[in-house]
């Protein structure tokens, strides 16, 4: 019986040996251990045997027991750290390694534009007004001294909104540039007043290298009790200067608009020949910027301030020419043409 004993304790430490899982480990463990396995025999017939036999055989008997229980718990052991290890291997999660960066958009080139002209202004103590796309025809000429008729209506070709009043007139237009907002603002604000107002505009063209049907403008106006030209050209000077650099020449001229009086044009020294005169300028060595003026009488006195009291200046400027100089575009259909190569750039 010794001699089974030893042999049911070889057996199955060779076989513990070899198992590498589980359910095997559990068929093992019912073989050698379980109610019907040889050693549960051997140790059910202890009680037939002498009580001398019974005190070897039983001690060995036991001795083997544990033995096989302290093998089936190690083997247990290594089973599951085995199992770990293995998760470990297929789930791993790398910390040192960099993330993956979601591609990031940005503001269009205009829209940043947009943003400088406004951050200049507003650090001067102007502060941003927007107004409708789709505007009256009274803020847009009417208010602003461009009766019907008036030749300065015909060069700005308009797109009417197709709505007509009792009496056949169109009322309603896409505004065809953001001096419709001083208009309103004119109506609407109480002096001082110091705004700037930037907004897309329309005009019925055709495109071209610089014309779109769609562009982007800033107004701006100034309304106090003793605005003179001084402060016009000034601020103006000032914007030339920290949107195109220190050194940037600038120069006025008389221009004509019907909303102010006088009416003037800034130019800067050409930023392709500074002022020695290229195709870019046309020869002069100048390029016009914007337009401006002390805003006219009739046009304060419509939105009900008295320009006996007040006196204002506005400019006015399109927005795509600027980029345009800047960065050397010689198209202004890049900016709308949704071509990501171009938009990337800025
Ligand atoms: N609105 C004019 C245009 O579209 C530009 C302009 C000129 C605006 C003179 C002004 C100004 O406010 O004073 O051509």
């Amino acid at each position: 019986m010794l001699k089974q004993l030893e042999e049911i304790r070889s057996t199955a430490l060779r076989e513990l040996d070899s198992i590498d899982n589980v359910s095997e480990l559990e068929s093992w463990r019912v073989r050698y251990l379980g109610k019907k396995s040889e050693l549960t025999k051997v140790l059910r017939s202890l009680a037939a045997l002498s009580l001398a036999e019974r005190k070897t055989v039983g001690a060995c008997a036991n001795e083997v027991r544990a033995s096989l229980e302290s093998g089936l718990e190690q083997k247990r052991q290594a089973l599951r750290e085995m199992q770990l290890a293995a998760l470990a291997g297929r789930e791993s999660v790398d910390i040192t390694l960099p993330g993956r960066c979601p591609p990031a958009g940005h503001l269009h080139p205009i829209t940043q534009t947009l943003d400088e002209i406004c951050d200049i202004f507003a650090s001067m103590g102007f502060q941003v007004v927007e107004g409708p796309e789709v505007e009256w025809n009274y803020y847009n000429f009417e208010a602003l001294n461009i009766p019907k008729g008036h030749p300065a209506r015909d060069s700005m070709s308009t797109s009417w909104i197709d709505f007509e009043t009792e009496d056949g007139e169109r009322p309603m237009l896409l505004r065809t540039h953001t001096t419709s907002v001083t208009a309103r603002n004119i109506e609407t604000m109480k002096p001082p007043i110091r705004v700037i107002e930037p907004g897309k505009v329309y005009r019925y063209e055709a495109s071209d290298a610089t014309h779109t049907p769609m562009f982007h403008q800033i107004d701006g106006l100034a309304v106090d009790k003793s605005i003179t030209m001084a402060d016009l050209k000034g601020t103006l000077y000032e914007f030339a200067r920290r949107f195109f650099g220190e050194e940037r020449k600038v120069r006025f001229r008389c221009d004509y608009f019907p909303f102010v009086e006088p009416g003037i044009e800034m130019a800067i020294e050409c930023l392709v020949c500074s002022g020695g005169g290229c195709r870019l300028c046309g020869n002069t060595g100048w390029i016009e910027i914007l337009g401006a003026g002390m805003t006219h009488s009739q046009v304060l006195e419509r939105g009900g301030l008295d320009p006996e009291v007040y006196t204002s200046f506005a400019f006015g400027m399109g927005v795509e020419r600027l980029p345009m100089l800047r960065y050397g575009i010689d198209d202004i259909r890049l900016f709308y043409g949704s071509d990501l190569r171009f938009l990337r750039q800025f």
